[in-house]
């Protein structure tokens, strides 16, 4: 693991605009990205080939956040759950929606999952709108949620990916080229499929 990882991680929980929909604005301690994040993607990565990607930006190197496919805890399904968190001023440039098509075909290409699925809060539309432009269909509502201590709480929307709808609507030149994506483990870079 490499300390500077926990730096860019937690910095990006700070914000509370960043985590208005995820932990009502809470910050994410350093100790919880060390002790847990971290070491869960490192043993995906080593077990399933999936992890936490982190992406910079090409022109400037700086950090603009994370996209993440993950085993889901509790489910012994052939399914990964995509999820994504960007620094505010990487906004409103399509990165989420580039990053995670790029993840999509690394999930139908390098992995035999069936589904992928992404949740948020209801309200998050901005996040529910990248799902949308992935093809990602509404799945699930009013899915029980963790509650948090700042008395953030809510029901969230599933979004799901097919395999068979994805390979039926796939294109090859889906996914751009703006960005450079890096798993966090192992260290090195790692260029995303265009
Ligand atoms: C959700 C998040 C990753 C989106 O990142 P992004 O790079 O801005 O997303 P994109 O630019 O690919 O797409 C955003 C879409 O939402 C739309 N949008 C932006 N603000 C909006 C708003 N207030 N209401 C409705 N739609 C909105 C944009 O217009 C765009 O759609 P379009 O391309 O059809 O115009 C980013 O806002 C974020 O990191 N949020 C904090 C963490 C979070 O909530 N993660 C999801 C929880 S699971």
């Amino acid at each position: 693991m490499a300390p500077a990882d926990v730096a860019l991680l937690g910095g990006l929980d700070s914000d509370r605009e960043v985590m208005r929909f995820v932990s009502g604005g809470a910050p994410t301690p350093d100790s919880a990205i060390a002790d847990w994040v971290i070491p869960r993607s490192q043993s995906q990565f080593r077990e399933h080939g999936t992890g936490l990607w982190v992406a910079f930006d090409r022109r400037t190197g700086r950090f603009v956040g994370w996209v993440w496919l993950r085993l889901p805890r509790h489910s012994a399904l052939p399914e990964l759950e995509l999820s994504y968190r960007l620094r505010r001023e990487s906004w409103h440039r399509g990165l989420a929606t580039e990053a995670s098509t790029a993840l999509i075909r690394v999930a139908f290409i390098a992995t035999d999952t069936e589904r992928v699925f992404a949740s948020t809060h209801p309200d998050n539309v901005r996040s529910q709108r990248v799902m949308q432009k992935l093809g990602m269909r509404l799945a699930a509502e009013n899915l029980q949620r963790e509650q948090f201590d700042d008395g953030f709480t809510g029901r969230d929307v599933e979004y799901e990916l097919l395999r068979h709808d994805w390979h039926r609507n796939h294109r090859p030149t889906g996914a751009g080229t703006t960005g450079r994506h890096r798993l966090v483990s192992p260290p090195g870079t790692v260029e995303m499929p265009a």
